[in-house]
């Protein structure tokens, strides 16, 4: 009983269906055909092996508050909190698993993250021993140009690693820091700093299998204060430069123009994510969640 079949739309006995549709790059597809607000089970489980399969989906036309984007993500799992803001304040009162990302400011203050910059290539709260195994923004309001995301697969960047580079680096631990986030920004109640042999941040190993697909898989988290373990701190960055040279290479890339109602699900384990800036006297609104891991990554 086949519940997806790629490019085709996949029934199941008593479900309704869902069409799944790749992007053609390395990673990516959209599904069509569903209200998230309203997926039965067969559903769900046909968006679930859509999500394995292509590691980021996009659901387009949604209308989602955020109770919905909650009882959705909820599916997955346990929800972690977000992390708290850059303003120290967590935004949606009531509901401490909503993320906002926005440059928008009300009387002064900012309501979300990251501002209207670039992000740079990172995987959502990797300093985290158990990361969130998935993360997922839901497009309030978009920029006419600009702020589109990208996302690139770490299992597509570890199998492109030349066989003298997968040797060197097979046994590897590597610090996630826990200093700035992707904008650039300091998090809440950390002290500053460049060093990455002394800055917070968790260990993990540098290649892993996802406990899912059992692939194999890079783990980079961000490049900022990114540190392995045991190695001088020269040949630390000699390394982590030589692995970052393949990341955005666009064979391995998918890039996401934002339509007001997208939701966007990704992998947070076999994924990252960068963002363009954009013209910061326009708006640009999405709330996020991220579920939780299961496991440490290993
Ligand atoms: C995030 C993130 C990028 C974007 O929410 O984790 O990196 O496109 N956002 O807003
Ligand atoms: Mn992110």
């Amino acid at each position: 009983m086949g519940l997806s079949v790629e490019g085709e739309v996949a029934r199941d006995i008593g479900g309704r269906p869902i069409e799944v549709i790749s992007t053609g790059a390395a990673l990516g597809a959209e599904v069509r055909g569903v209200d998230l607000k309203d997926l039965d089970i067969s559903q769900f489980a046909a968006l679930t092996r859509a999500w394995h399969d292509h590691q980021v989906i996009l659901l387009r036309g949604q209308t989602l508050g955020d109770r919905d984007l909650i009882a959705f993500s909820r599916r997955f799992g346990d929800l972690d909190w977000a992390p708290v803001q850059e303003t120290g304040r967590r935004f949606v009162e009531g509901l401490p698993e909503i993320y906002i990302v926005s440059n928008v400011t009300v009387n002064g203050q900012p309501i979300g993250s990251l501002g209207a910059g670039e992000a740079a290539w990172h995987t959502d709260m990797s300093y985290l021993d158990v990361p969130p195994m998935a993360s997922m923004l839901y497009a309030l309001e978009v920029p006419p140009s600009g702020g589109n995301t990208s996302f690139c697969s770490m299992y597509a960047i570890y199998q492109a690693l030349p066989e003298n580079l997968k040797r060197r680096i097979a046994n590897l631990k590597i610090k996630h820091d826990g200093t700035y986030n992707s904008g650039g920004y300091l998090r809440q109640g950390v002290t500053a700093t460049d060093d990455p042999r002394t800055s917070p941040g968790a260990l993990h190993p540098l290649v892993c299998i996802h406990p899912d697909t059992g692939r194999r898989m890079l783990y980079l988290g961000r490049r900022r204060n990114a540190y392995l373990m045991g190695l001088e701190l020269a040949d630390s960055e000699a390394l982590l430069d030589e692995l970052w040279d393949f990341v955005a290479r666009p064979a391995f890339t998918w890039e996401h123009v934002w339509r007001v109602g997208d939701l966007v699900l990704w992998d947070n384990r076999c994924t990252m994510h960068r963002r363009d800036p954009f013209d910061a006297s326009a708006r640009r609104i999405m709330h996020r969640t991220q579920i939780k891991g299961s496991a440490a990554p290993a």
